[in-house]
């Protein structure tokens, strides 16, 4: 049940998912005590080290059993002794799918205007957010090889579109933007469909159908549309310009990438995967970076921003603010790892958040 003893589950994955997920928890336990939380965590091992001692991604169930929780906290995935990723697509990629996360909620909000790699711009020029439709398009798995190796091969690979697909993503973006208008006051909220309909005529012209059809719904929101080169192009040149974007599994994927430079780089950016019906889950925008594994050295805020997130949507929103004053602290204050310009490890600067939670509650 939602409320004072949340129950999560938590999939720390691999590499650095591991050391991002420990201080993210460490820091939710300080805010939780400082409010009078108790959440109820249980941890799988699900991973590439489980998969190659036992060949199984997943036990028969575990995605069903993952409905018992209020909420999931997932690290990062992927391991160079598993090249194709197969366990990252049965577990992420499952639970994604299983539980019908149809909302992947990408927040691009920089914490402070020395993480800004934009000339000039201040922290307040860059807060909007990125909803990728996250069930769909390239990422089904529809498709196949034909004369695999040989000179003659054909691959093809799907790019499924549905109507009902497209329609609650869309839904759900003009939902957000009526709910949390991002923007100065006096401006409208601002809902920006991204696509590529000038040369994808049939799926993304489905987008454009059912955007158009929505955005007529909601006159008090101004609808506007870019294809995803030029959005990627106005992100970096002005992304005070954007409130609420949302766009196709693929490009979301993408686009959230170049959004996380813009706040200080990938050890920043959360992410939440949400079903509005159902449980839904919460992980950092980045991998499992395998060149930083065990060194002490992965940047643990985005891992943290997503607990933050996490809390928000169990309604305490209370103990969100608190964990994320302390992170804007921490940054500003430089009490951060090196890679956006601080001296401390990942162990240390979770300890750092987790004093600065108990100082600030
Ligand atoms: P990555 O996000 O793991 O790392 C890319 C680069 O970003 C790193 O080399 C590093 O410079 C920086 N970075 C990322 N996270 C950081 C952090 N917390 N602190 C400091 N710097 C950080 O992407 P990749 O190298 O393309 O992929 C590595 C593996 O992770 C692959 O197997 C990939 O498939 C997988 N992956 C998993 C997820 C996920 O589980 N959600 C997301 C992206 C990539
Ligand atoms: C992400 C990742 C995943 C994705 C991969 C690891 C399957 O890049 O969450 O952004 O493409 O969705
Ligand atoms: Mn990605």
């Amino acid at each position: 049940m939602k409320g004072r003893k949340p129950r999560i589950a938590v999939v720390p994955g691999d590499g650095i998912g591991v050391e991002v997920t420990n201080e993210a928890l460490k820091v939710l336990a300080a805010a939780a005590e400082a409010h009078g939380l108790e959440p109820e965590l249980r941890c799988y091992d699900f991973g590439a080290e489980r998969y190659l001692r036992t060949g199984e991604t997943l036990p028969p169930g575990a995605l069903e059993e993952f409905r018992g929780f209020d909420a999931i906290l997932m690290g990062a995935f992927g391991d160079p002794r598993v090249p194709d990723m197969k366990h990252a697509a049965d577990i992420l990629l499952g639970t994604r799918f299983h539980l019908d996360l149809y909302a992947n909620e990408r927040p691009v909000r920089c914490l402070s205007s020395r993480l800004c790699p934009l000339k000039e711009r201040r922290r307040e020029e860059i807060d909007f957010v990125i909803f990728r439709e996250n069930t769909e398009g390239l990422y089904v798995g529809m498709g196949g090889n034909f004369k695999k190796g040989t000179t003659d091969e054909i691959a093809i690979q799907e790019d499924v579109n549905t109507r009902k697909g497209v329609e609650r993503i869309v839904r759900h973006a003009f939902g957000y933007a009526s709910r949390h208008c991002r923007r100065k006051s006096g401006q409208k909220p601002k809902v920006t469909m991204s696509d590529k309909s000038n040369v994808l005529r049939f799926g993304h012209d489905l987008w454009q159908r059912v955007f158009w059809e929505v955005a007529a719904e909601n006159q008090g929101i101004e609808a506007n549309h870019l294809y995803v080169d030029a959005l990627a192009m106005q992100m970096v040149k002005d992304p005070s310009q954007f409130d609420v974007i949302v766009t196709c599994n693929m490009f979301g994927d993408i686009l959230t990438d170049l959004g996380a430079q813009l706040q200080g780089g990938l050890g920043m950016a959360a992410s939440g995967n949400i079903n509005p019906q159902g449980v839904s889950m919460f992980e950092p925008v980045h991998g499992s970076a395998p060149k930083y594994a065990g060194q002490d050295v992965a940047n643990p805020l985005g891992a943290i921003l997503t607990v933050q997130m996490m809390l928000e949507h169990l309604g305490q929103p209370e103990t969100a603010s608190l964990i994320e004053r302390a992170a804007i602290e921490a940054v500003e204050s430089g009490r951060c790892t090196r890679d956006v310009g601080g001296e401390l490890g990942t162990r240390a600067t979770g300890d750092a958040v987790a004093a600065l939670v108990r100082s600030l509650a």
